[in-house]
């Protein structure tokens, strides 16, 4: 492995795992505006392990697909190899590792999410259900660093006291992992509940790994404002940047509406499932406008990428990109 490309967490400005969100186009899109560490959506390990890795020619990407479906289940390249962290939702230490061991040569970290209130995750034993379950974290996590070479970390939930946050914290500190990113809501609480940042402030304070500070982080200068009141390495931010990814950017936001045409052509040029990217585009317009207006009723109807191309002028940025595909397919394979 080359140590000197190993990930570090201090410093960093980071875009936070996002379920639909966060692919290739859109993680692109947030490290072009400045982002230095991109993670994926959380996959949860049964799903991974259903995959093989193929190398897509004509997209240039590494394309990991269900066998049986053939959905494409996590989709890289190259360029993001050192700053992308792929988020794995588990409850069991080998279906995890055999998960990360799929993916870890091309990727620059795993992270395994201890914060996701859903029924889905909890039912399953997974996300916020690991948080009560310190024996089950040590094992996955302890498991992970023993076995792979790239980076480990978890995204942790505040528990209901400051002391049992902390005692946590430690635990998982000791366990190896790089770093440890903090949620700082409580699994009852909901997102419109205000993050309680001094709940990081007693973890950054306990242990010596870098911490990660996540929660209502909504313009570039709170970066800075949440490290220095908490005492945290890095930042975190996910509603504020699928609202409008250039929140990464230090000279100031661009207009939204530039950001998601944008985000449209870095769909297209990937071939993201156009599915996900309806699922972005509509949370950009229910932040900034309506979706029962005519753009959003129109997003709505769309189907295919080709749809979204059309609504949006974008037809002949779609037409230009299947040809060069087209013209890469077809040209002769170097022997
Ligand atoms: C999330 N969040 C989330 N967290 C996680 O660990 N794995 C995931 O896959 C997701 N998925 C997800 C999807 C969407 C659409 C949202 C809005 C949020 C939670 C997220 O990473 C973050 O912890 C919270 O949103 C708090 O940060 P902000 O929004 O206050 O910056």
């Amino acid at each position: 492995m080359n140590t000197t490309m190993v990930l570090d967490y201090r410093n960093k400005h980071i875009l936070a795992p996002m379920v639909r969100v966060g692919t290739l186009p859109f993680r692109m899109l947030a490290a072009d505006y400045g982002a230095d560490i991109t993670y994926s959506e959380e996959i949860v390990d049964h799903k991974l392990i259903k995959c093989y890795r193929k190398i897509n020619e004509s997209l240039q990407t590494v394309d990991f697909v269900e066998k049986g479906t053939n959905e494409v289940v996590f989709r890289t390249c190259s360029a993001e190899k050192y700053r992308v962290v792929v988020q794995i939702g588990t409850s069991d230490a080998s279906r995890a590792l055999a998960a990360a061991e799929l993916v870890c040569r091309d990727v620059a970290a795993i992270d395994v999410n201890m914060g996701c209130p859903k029924s889905f995750s909890i039912c399953g034993g997974m996300g916020a259900a690991l948080l009560s379950k310190p024996e089950l974290i040590n094992d996955i996590l302890t498991t992970l660093k023993r076995n792979l070479s790239i980076p480990v970390t978890c995204k942790i939930r505040l528990l209901n006291t400051c002391e049992a946050t902390v005692a946590l914290a430690q635990m998982i500190e000791k366990t190896g992992v790089a770093a440890i990113a903090v949620h700082a809501r409580k699994v009852a609480d909901r997102p419109r509940d205000p993050a309680q940042w001094d709940g990081i402030t007693e973890v950054a304070y306990a242990v010596s790994i870098p911490v990660i500070a996540n929660g209502d982080v909504f313009d570039y200068d709170d970066f800075q404002r949440i490290k220095t009141v908490t005492g945290a390495s890095s930042v975190m931010v996910a509603r504020a940047a699928m609202q409008n990814a250039s929140i990464f950017r230090a000279k100031g936001k661009l207009p939204w509406e530039d950001v998601k045409r944008e985000y449209l052509r870095k769909s297209i040029l990937w071939d993201n499932d156009p599915k996900r990217t309806k699922y972005t585009i509509k949370q950009m317009i229910m932040e900034h406008s309506c979706l029962e207006l005519p753009e959003g009723k129109s997003v709505n109807a769309c189907r295919t990428l080709a749809d979204l191309s059309r609504l949006y002028g974008e037809q002949d940025y779609h037409k230009n990109i299947l040809e060069e595909r087209t013209h890469l397919n077809n040209e002769p394979q170097a022997t």
